[in-house]
């Protein structure tokens, strides 16, 4: 087999946003493309010659062909061994246990979550570290500088590798093991989770389903919460991995999660649950009754000691600048730190790493732990089912009482999808040039007590991340809202719009989310102007 060298031109582009790099599918089958992003990533990576590259992706359309392509380079640049997922699927946090389990090097991961996918949706790639997590900014920044000088890359000419067996093949100096996408990861699961406990509460004839979306997570809720569990079969809903979803948005919410919304109305149901394309967002819902993801990791956090895998305590939470906080009031009981990072996973690794947090979670319907170093979808529906059992109430139960225990952090995001790019920056640009002036000025019942753009100074490696999401806080009911511009979509920009409100009075926790944040939605349209500046009346996704 010859190492062919061929040349390049950079493209546009070509920079990871707040995961990996996200384009339509199109986008990455012109020629070079994926060639220029893959060989830039191996530019940007020193003394990985005869080490260990774990491969996979959620099995969206072009997830093959891609791997294909990944494989042959990785031979090229010299990696001594590739572990690929049979059929080329592995969700995300699965790839992260599986490179931490065999020490791998990194690894790739080929997805582009919960956007939609097929031959007209969107694909992405991202790089991952040697602690199982998203490369931090400096890596990814580099990657982006090598696409900007590209002039070659390097790949093997040889025979596509048969990724429908497990088994060993060599590809020029390099080994490539096709391995079972699904074990290693419900090993982990088992040695966290108490299974004796949840299996007794299916057993005891407990409903639940958990819809895959038809996206990667199907075969691992079976084998994990039908074989291993015994739960009914028709728990695990959509569960063959589609590679366009089946025109479905596998996205965990109450907007896109439909099926399994109406499959919880027949009597009987108690627990509900989602995940999404790559398998590392969640939905928890009980019966008629929806858990915010914030809500969600403040819950986790305040039952951590019920659960086999974290008895001994956690070190501290950490969350997403825009999530709510009602993990910090749990955080503050608990005595530990809560940290807050902006957007986007990376940023949690280095508190894991150094031990300074032990469970970490996204507004975004992303949870997870220092188990692996990204989100996890059916960790989270775990460890819910976990405390479920023990605490043999209903999920609404277990949240009211949260909730009179520590408050009530009424939460919302309202996203305004899709809008024109120059318009949504103009917003931006407009709420920075009120900063001096909203200090201190008051809207109905509310005071402006901070109106900035938020940095991140990394407790770990110093690093600074500057600009993640524009933040106007109240001295009222610790109230919020926080204005960002996505990093991940690929058509024009999309503004999010998160709101919050601390209620410490359980009488008033009855009330329904968006009525209860209505004065908060309402200011934040006469402070931004959205209307204005995205010409749209009304959010897209309410979530
Ligand atoms: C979105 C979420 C963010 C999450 C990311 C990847 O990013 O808001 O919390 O980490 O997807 O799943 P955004 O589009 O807001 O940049
Ligand atoms: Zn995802």
């Amino acid at each position: 087999m010859t190492i062919q060298i061929v040349n390049t031109t950079p493209f546009d582009g070509q920079k990871p946003g707040t995961s990996g790099l996200r384009k339509k599918v199109t986008v990455f089958q012109q020629a070079h493309y994926l060639e220029n992003f893959v060989q830039s990533i191996f530019n940007s990576l020193q003394d990985f010659q005869g080490k260990t590259l774990v491969v996979g992706g959620d099995g969206r359309f072009y997830n093959k062909t891609a791997i294909q392509t990944i494989l042959k380079m990785a031979a090229a640049n010299g990696f001594g061994q590739v572990l690929v997922g049979q059929n080329g699927i592995l969700s995300t946090p699965a790839a992260s246990t599986i490179i931490r389990k065999y020490q791998a090097f990194g690894g790739i991961i080929l997805s582009a979550s919960h956007n939609p996918g097929g031959q007209d949706g969107d694909f992405g790639i991202k790089y991952n570290i040697g602690n199982g997590g998203p490369a931090p900014e400096k890596v990814t920044e580099a990657i982006y500088t090598h696409t900007t000088e590209i002039k070659a890359y390097k790949i093997v000419e040889a025979a596509d590798i048969d990724l429908s067996q497990q088994g060993e093949y060599q590809l020029a100096n390099m080994q490539v093991k096709v391995i079972d996408s699904v074990a290693d990861y419900a090993d982990l699961m088992q040695e966290l989770f108490d299974f004796e406990a949840i299996k007794s509460m299916l057993d005891a004839g407990f409903n639940m389903r958990f819809d895959a979306m038809h996206a990667v997570t199907g075969p691992y809720a079976k084998d994990i919460l039908i074989n291993r569990l015994g739960a009914h079969p028709d728990t695990v809903m959509n569960g063959e991995p589609l590679e366009d979803f089946g025109k479905g948005h596998p996205d965990p919410n109450q907007a896109h999660a439909k099926d399994l919304i109406e499959e919880l109305e027949k009597p009987g149901m108690s627990f509900g649950a989602a995940s999404d394309g790559d398998g590392d967002r969640n939905m928890i819902m009980g019966r008629r009754f929806f858990v915010t993801p914030s809500d969600s990791l403040a819950v986790i956090a305040a039952n951590a000691h019920l659960i086999p895998g974290y008895k001994q305590g956690l070190a501290g939470i950490a969350r997403s600048m825009p999530t709510s906080k009602a993990p910090d009031h749990v955080a503050a009981r608990l005595g530990i730190d809560c940290f807050e990072t902006p957007t986007g996973w990376k940023f949690f690794g280095n508190l894991l790493d150094a031990g300074k947090a032990t469970l970490c979670g996204e507004e975004s319907f992303g949870t997870g732990s220092n188990h692996v170093r990204e989100k996890d979808g059916l960790w989270a529906v775990l460890f819910w089912l976990n405390i479920l059992a023990v605490r043999k109430q209903p999920v609404e139960m277990i949240m009211r009482e949260h909730w009179q225990t520590y408050g009530r952090n009424f939460y919302s995001r309202h996203d305004y999808e899709g809008v024109d790019k120059e318009g949504a920056t103009e917003l931006m640009d407009h709420l920075r040039q009120q900063f001096n002036s909203l200090q201190g000025q008051t809207f109905g019942h509310y005071t402006v007590n901070l109106a900035d753009d938020f940095s991140y100074n990394d407790p770990v490696d110093g690093s600074c991340s500057h600009k993640q999401g524009i933040r106007i806080g109240f001295d009222e009911h610790e109230a919020r809202i926080i204005f960002r511009l996505s990093g991940t979509g690929t058509v024009g920009a999309t503004l999010r719009v998160y709101l919050e409100k601390y209620e410490p009075d359980p009488s008033k926790h009855e009330q329904d989310t968006q009525q209860a944040l209505a004065d908060l939605i309402d200011l934040a349209e006469q402070i931004a102007q959205i209307k204005q500046f995205t010409g749209r009346d009304k959010a897209s996704v309410i979530t």
